[in-house]
């Protein structure tokens, strides 16, 4: 999992190649008027910009991904998301659909969670469970947010 903050210049010093040239071209968009659902950031890497109310944690399933890693930024309000950086037991999650790359579990083990404030975004790699979409303080509100799909080939292109 990686954190940062576009707002910063600096944001893309943690970032290998490949993520620091997403988040630069996320951080060019108008991300407040973008457009929701769907859409191309670049040839071959779609995002999805959706606004929603959070929601308590409690009882939500965590997913993880084996085919493409997450970028999620938030664009507006405030969302607290449960992880897991440990090594999954994937004998506690429920079935991979491969279609549309994902399996839940009831549980995220070693859990840890971080709040994102608008313009940070987080990177999920692949194995690596989340749960996002959570209230902060137990008071749900709206929020909008993208998440890119970066298939894991890019890694090592
Ligand atoms: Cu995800």
């Amino acid at each position: 999992m990686l954190l940062g903050d576009l707002s910063r210049s600096d944001f893309q010093h943690s970032l290998s190649p490949v993520f620091a040239r997403l988040c630069q071209k996320l951080k060019a968009l108008d991300l407040v008027n973008l457009p929701l659902g769907w859409q191309d950031l670049e040839e071959g890497v779609r995002m999805n910009v959706m606004e929603f109310e959070t929601t308590l944690s409690e009882g939500k399933k965590a997913e993880l991904h084996r085919k493409f890693v997450d970028i999620q930024l938030l664009i507006s309000g405030q969302e607290s998301i449960d992880y897991g950086l440990a090594q999954p037991n994937l004998a506690l999650f429920d079935e991979y659909r491969e279609e549309d790359d994902y399996q839940l579990t009831p549980e995220i083990e070693h859990k840890n969670s971080v709040i994102l404030q608008p313009n940070m975004f987080a990177i999920f790699l692949p194995y690596e469970p989340h749960t996002p979409g959570n209230a902060v303080n137990n008071q749900p509100q709206m929020l909008k947010k993208l998440v890119v799909k970066v298939p894991v080939e890019l890694l090592n292109s």
